[in-house]
């Protein structure tokens, strides 16, 4: 087993061992039947099937939410933006600095998508059925961590509307422009490897191109801050 579905299978064990935990603790009791009733219309939709079936719910988590704090949310962001994430992650457009472990980030979705003989095993078609699922999905709660600071979070909130993010983003990173990515709720990790890669011109796909003049000269502990407000709004709460 090489190492990527090593990575593959270990995420999936913890995947399954979240749904159980979620079985275990239940769902707030007084789930509305019209709630109950978008559930079940979700479950037959063809993208969800697509999303456990090409492995995305090992890394992703079970509703495109949760499952490894490093990993993005992909639950009710924007339907273009994931086409064009997911292809260009594939073709390898999309790059990422290295993990922990020395590997570009975006290695293991790509070890798990092409295979070693270089053959794709997903379509256009499917990535399409798949963001058409992910994006009706509501939003995950956030869950920032708990160490975070208060004055961090302030000093964030103050940052994001000094550099000007709500242009492209709205107000509270949850009102993009069109195509372009939600911000609010987004993992706290995951922000921050983000906004470094887009500073840092490694993550060049894409419109990327276009908030560049706005990072470039923020310090790590300043994306850390606007991580952290961000990481800490809750998009489910309207
Ligand atoms: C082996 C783990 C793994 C699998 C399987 C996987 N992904 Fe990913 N995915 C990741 C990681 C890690 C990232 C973040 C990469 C980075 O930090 O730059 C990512 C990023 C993404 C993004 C970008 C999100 C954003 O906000 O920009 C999308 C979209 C995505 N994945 C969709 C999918 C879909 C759809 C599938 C299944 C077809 C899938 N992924 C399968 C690990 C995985
Ligand atoms: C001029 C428009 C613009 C401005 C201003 C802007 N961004 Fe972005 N941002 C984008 C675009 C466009 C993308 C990615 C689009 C793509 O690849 O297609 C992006 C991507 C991101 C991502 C990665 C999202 C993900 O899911 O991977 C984060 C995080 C982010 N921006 C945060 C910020 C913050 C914080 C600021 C302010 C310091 C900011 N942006 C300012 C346009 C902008």
């Amino acid at each position: 087993m090489n190492n990527i579905h090593r990575h593959v299978v270990w995420a999936l064990g913890l995947g399954v061992a979240l749904s159980l935990a979620g079985g275990i603790t239940g769902q707030p009791l007084g789930v509305t039947a019209t709630a109950k009733a978008e559930e079940a219309k979700k479950k037959k939709h063809p993208g969800k099937r697509l999303y456990m079936r090409r492995t995305c719910i090992a890394c992703h988590g079970r509703n495109g939410a949760r499952a490894i704090q490093d990993y993005p949310n992909l639950a009710g962001q924007d339907k273009k933006y994931l086409i064009n994430q997911t292809l260009d992650i594939i073709s390898g457009k999309r790059k990422a600095s290295p993990d922990a472990q020395g590997k570009p980030r975006t290695e293991a979705m790509v070890g798990a998508l092409i295979s070693p003989q270089g053959e794709v095993r997903i379509t256009k078609e499917e990535v399409e059925k798949i963001a058409d699922w992910l994006s009706q999905l509501p939003p995950a709660k956030p869950n920032p961590p708990k160490d975070l600071k208060p004055e961090d979070i302030e000093a964030g909130k103050k940052l994001y509307k000094k550099k000007r993010c709500q242009t492209c983003h709205g107000k509270r990173g949850d009102k993009p422009l069109k195509a372009y990515p939600y911000i609010a709720g987004q993992k706290y990790a995951y922000i921050i490897n983000q906004m470094k890669d887009i500073r840092d011109k490694v993550r060049t796909n894409g419109k990327v191109k276009v908030m560049f003049n706005f990072v470039k000269k923020l310090k790590d502990e300043e994306i850390a801050q606007i991580a952290a407000w961000l990481s800490t709004i809750d998009r489910t709460a309207k």
